[in-house]
């Protein structure tokens, strides 16, 4: 059976449905939330914290078939902040979305290389054309929460491409994508500071779940990158298909730079 770890499958996520999707064509699904307890196929995760992050991949069995790389956040959604937020000494969106997920796929890497054909799913998002090469390496400026979000995914396109570039060729793929617009749990993440807002989203929520897509049609690109033979190695995708990411995302030289200074990050975690 192939062995799948799916990260960030809360309650009503695209998570959680890409892991029902997952499990309905034979995968053993292992899943994480933030909080939840151990199980055979359920384990905590906080990517924003290195620790935590190495104990679900000393977790996670010797082979592994497939890393969907899912979780993540979007908050500030009013675009208030006028300073980045700071965990680490990094900016909030890059240390959990890019920084995070790039220290749990090096660290799957042995397991993936295992299986002699998997594959790694970045879910990013259209609003990685909102991020720039150059805030990859230096702070955005000024400050602007929807580009630090847009930077973290345009990070994340680039990783997946150097997966397949760098590991192709060994059997480890990498594929990105953007899942559309879902009605999810990150808009109410993304107003937690505004309870008037929320409170009024609440209200208004039949009219947004009529317009948005539910997390399981949602879920449904993931699972064409996760499994599909049209999928295209290294590539980003929309709505089932291969599509062009922004021109920055495109970059190669900025790619193997980018891959080369986070591992030189995440070694430092180790000592
Ligand atoms: N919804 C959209 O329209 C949309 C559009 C474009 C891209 N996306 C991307 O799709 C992915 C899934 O989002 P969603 O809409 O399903 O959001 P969601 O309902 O908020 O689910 C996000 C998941 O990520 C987990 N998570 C949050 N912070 C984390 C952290 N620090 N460490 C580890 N896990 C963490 C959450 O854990 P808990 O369950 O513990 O809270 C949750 O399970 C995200 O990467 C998002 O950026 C979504």
């Amino acid at each position: 059976m192939k062995v799948a770890l799916v990260t960030g499958a809360g309650d009503r996520s695209i998570g959680a449905a890409t892991a029902g999707a997952l499990r309905a064509r034979g995968f053993r699904v292992l899943t994480t939330t933030r909080s939840c307890p151990i199980t055979a196929d359920h384990h905590p995760l906080d990517l924003a914290d290195a620790g935590s992050v190495a104990r679900l991949a000393a977790w996670v069995p010797e082979r592994l078939d497939l890393l969907v790389n899912n979780a993540g956040i979007h908050l500030d959604l009013r675009s208030r902040w006028t300073e980045p937020q700071l965990v680490d000494g990094h900016e909030v969106h890059w240390r959990t979305n890019y920084l995070g997920t790039a220290q749990l796929t090096r660290l799957l890497l042995d397991n993936l290389l295992e299986s002699g054909d998997a594959r790694v799913v970045n879910v990013v998002s259209k609003l990685h054309d909102r991020g720039r090469n150059e805030w990859l390496v230096a702070p955005v400026a000024p400050y602007d929460s929807w580009a630090a979000y847009g930077t973290s995914k345009l990070a994340l396109v680039h990783e997946a491409a150097e997966i397949e570039r760098r590991y192709g060729g060994v059997g480890v793929h990498g594929y990105s994508l953007h899942p559309g617009s879902v009605y999810t749990r990150i808009a109410d993440r993304g107003l937690e500071t505004a309870p008037v807002l929320g409170r009024l989203r609440r209200l208004a929520a039949p009219i947004e779940r009529r317009t948005l897509l539910t997390p399981e049609v949602g879920a449904r690109t993931t699972v064409f990158c996760a499994t599909s033979p049209d999928a295209r190695p290294g590539g980003y995708h929309r709505r089932e298909a291969p599509a062009e990411p922004s021109a920055d995302a495109q970059d190669a030289a900025v790619a193997a730079k980018l891959w080369d200074e986070t591992s030189a990050w995440t070694a430092s975690l180790l000592t």
